[in-house]
């Protein structure tokens, strides 16, 4: 497969974001290889037995509480002939039947009954008929799950990122699970995935009119590509035109508002903004569809003022339609309309020497992408000309 990569640190082929190959061996590369992915926060099962389903890329996934309280990961296909086993997003239950053949599974994975087993082949085993499980290790109790044997352990993968996906989710990541928005953007999961500070001032009206830029912040990449932006916010100034200021004000007052976004590789996000707490899973669905679900959170220790502050915040700032991502899914859209022109993508704000990627860089630059889009040129094998 031939990709036309130029030369230029800071120039991306416009091709990856629509041809049909590229998407193919992305998701064989990337998703099904030795990369984590968050699938869901603990406080999502919080009782045994309770299950949420996922993809991971092309992949349906089940994730599952335990009778031992442990949470696993298992493929969301029978081991009999592949029917997808669950298929509500979340739910509880003290068995898995597939309804094709009733075959019945635990909490564990573990095959416990199969309709005519005494007609099955004399080497058929229970134990080697349970569901197919995925390596799955969690931090701050954010479940990962990975479809390779080959991932790092997830703590060395995570480089430099847990104390601010700690900072990201109340500080320890004891969180109680207050709502979903699912939206699917017209866009390639790259185009959905390039967002970066350059623009948040600029094409975010809510950012002037709130006057949230300005104070310290640092964005810096790990060595596998994971993006981390912190940057100190500015108290919105009351200016009257919302009825409600509690919607755009921090709840305590007396600290400083920030914003933390971890952008992990290849596409799913870790935010706190104010006090919203939310984890975007990102689903790539085709080519041209990105499936993000949005999941907002609370602290187990909040008071009910506290936990109804960041419901009301939740999705009217970091929403599909929120105050500060609203305009993000149009953009999302427009640069996969415009993707088709072919050429290059260009960055430039940060990017500095053309002959090094930098990767510690000030909150409002574009150039971090840059290291992301050679980690990915490096993953998916493409030369430069
Ligand atoms: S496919 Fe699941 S029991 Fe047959
Ligand atoms: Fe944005």
């Amino acid at each position: 497969m031939r990709v036309a990569w130029p030369r230029e640190l800071n120039r991306v082929p416009k091709e990856v974001f629509f041809r049909e190959d590229v998407f193919e061996r992305e998701m064989e590369r990337i998703y099904k290889g030795p990369q984590w992915h968050p699938v869901a926060h603990e406080c999502e099962l919080p009782n045994r037995g309770d299950y949420k389903t996922m993809h991971v890329g092309p992949v349906p996934v089940l994730i599952v509480r335990g009778d031992d309280g442990t949470v696993r990961t298992f493929e969301n296909s029978c081991p009999h002939r592949g029917t997808q086993l669950r298929t509500d997003s979340r739910g509880t239950g003290r068995t898995i039947e597939c309804p094709y053949h009733r075959w019945a599974f635990n909490t564990r994975g573990q095959l416990m009954g199969a309709p005519g087993v005494q007609e099955f082949p004399a080497g058929f085993r229970k134990e080697d008929n349970g569901l197919k499980a995925c390596r799955t290790e969690t931090m701050h109790g954010v479940v990962f799950t990975t479809l390779s044997q080959d991932t790092l352990d997830l703590k060395t993968y995570l480089g430099d990122t847990p104390d601010y996906i700690a900072r990201a989710l109340g500080g320890d990541g004891r969180l109680k699970l207050m709502g979903y928005q699912k939206v699917s953007f017209a866009t390639n999961w790259k185009e959905y995935s390039d967002n970066e500070g350059y623009h948040a001032p600029l094409l975010h009206g809510a950012f002037r009119l709130l006057q949230w830029q300005g104070g310290k912040g640092v964005q810096f990449i790990t060595q596998d590509a994971h993006k981390v932006t912190a940057a100190e916010l500015g108290h919105a100034p009351d200016n009257g035109f919302l009825n409600d200021p509690s919607l755009i004000q921090l709840f305590d007052r007396s600290r400083t508002p920030e914003s933390i976004v971890v952008a992990l590789f290849p596409v799913s996000l870790i935010l706190k903004h104010l006090d919203v707490m939310t984890i975007r899973y990102a689903i790539p669905r085709s080519v041209d569809s990105t499936e993000v679900h949005y999941a907002y959170y609370s602290h187990v220790d909040d008071s009910p003022e506290l936990a109804l502050h960041r419901l009301r915040q939740a999705s009217n700032l970091l929403g599909p339609s929120g105050l500060i991502s609203l305009e993000d899914g149009a953009v999302f859209n427009r640069l996969h309309v415009g993707a088709t022109s072919g050429g290059t993508a260009n960055f430039q704000k940060g990017v500095g020497d053309l002959k090094a990627l930098r990767t510690t860089l000030a909150q409002n630059d574009e150039a971090g992408n840059l290291v992301r889009w050679e980690h990915y040129r490096k993953l998916m094998g493409f030369d430069r000309e």
